[in-house]
């Protein structure tokens, strides 16, 4: 039985395009808990579902500003992790690859990664609820003279909140139409660190499979991607990448 890292080596070998989904868990060795982590101490009792809504911002605006705070404190403090930098490292190795990330941290950015998509936003950025000036109206929080959580939006006076995709929302239309274009056009498709558990993001990998491209899954876990995956990298990013890279080297 071939180790499956030389056998992703030889699947890599033939690829021109590769395109990359990647999930919680790529962020999870930075010190990023995965979106379904139960939370620690004062927001173990919140299901993130009932949180990451508009109604629970409506309902509840301070209490969800308060949580995504607390979101953004811990992902200001996580570094890229040497999943990133393996991941980032890979784009010598192929003419056209694409990060796509269901993450909303800036991690893949910081590692070094020149194309990332972002299909559910970006916790570092805030805009307006109401998107007064236009779709996304982001507002720089730190430009604001206020200490009001949520503050509220210069322009029209509705909420501040936060740049990310809330349960029910639609995701962002040009990054999800690239993502999908990317997808088709893969020739390889590496799924790292995600439980493919929600759409869209979790059909490209049936997308780009569909059109050809063979699917490698990184994750220490079976997920809903497990089932289509041509191979399995057993492990967590943050040792896999690093030795797919290595073994990359190598076959050189
Ligand atoms: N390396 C790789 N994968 C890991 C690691 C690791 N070190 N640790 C955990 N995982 C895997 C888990 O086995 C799981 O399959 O990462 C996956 C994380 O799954 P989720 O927590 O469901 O995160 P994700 O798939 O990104 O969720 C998708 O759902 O809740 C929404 O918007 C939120 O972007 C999120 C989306």
């Amino acid at each position: 039985m071939t180790d499956p890292i030389q056998q992703v080596v030889t699947i890599l070998k033939q690829a021109q395009r590769l395109a990359v989904l990647t999930g919680a868990g790529v962020s999870k060795e930075s010190g990023v808990p995965t979106f379904r982590d139960a939370l620690e101490g004062l927001w173990a009792r919140y299901d993130p579902q009932q949180l990451a809504t508009p109604d629970a911002f409506q309902r509840n605006p301070k209490l969800v500003w308060d949580w995504y705070e607390y979101r953004r404190q811990m992902v200001r403090m996580a570094e890229p992790n040497p999943g990133h930098y393996a991941l980032a490292a890979l784009e010598s190795y192929f003419p056209e690859m694409v990060v796509i990330t269901q993450n909303v941290d800036d991690l893949h950015e910081q590692a070094g990664s020149s194309d990332v998509i972002h299909l559910h936003g970006n916790i570092a950025q805030s805009k307006c609820f109401a998107n007064c000036q236009g779709v996304p109206t982001l507002i720089d929080v730190a430009e604001l003279d206020t200490d009001e959580t949520p503050p509220k939006c210069p322009h029209c006076g509705a909420y501040v909140r936060p740049d990310v995709v809330w349960f029910g929302e639609i995701l962002p239309e040009d990054a999800l139409l690239r993502a999908y274009h990317i997808s088709e056009q893969a020739d390889v498709m590496l799924v790292i660190g995600t439980s493919g558990m929600v759409t869209p993001a979790a059909n490209l990998p049936e997308v780009a499979q569909y059109n050809g491209a063979p699917v490698i899954e990184v994750n220490p876990d079976t997920s809903m991607i497990t089932r289509i995956a041509s191979v399995k990298l057993d492990g967590p990013s943050g040792v896999m990448l690093p030795r797919l890279l290595e073994a990359l080297r190598n076959d050189d």
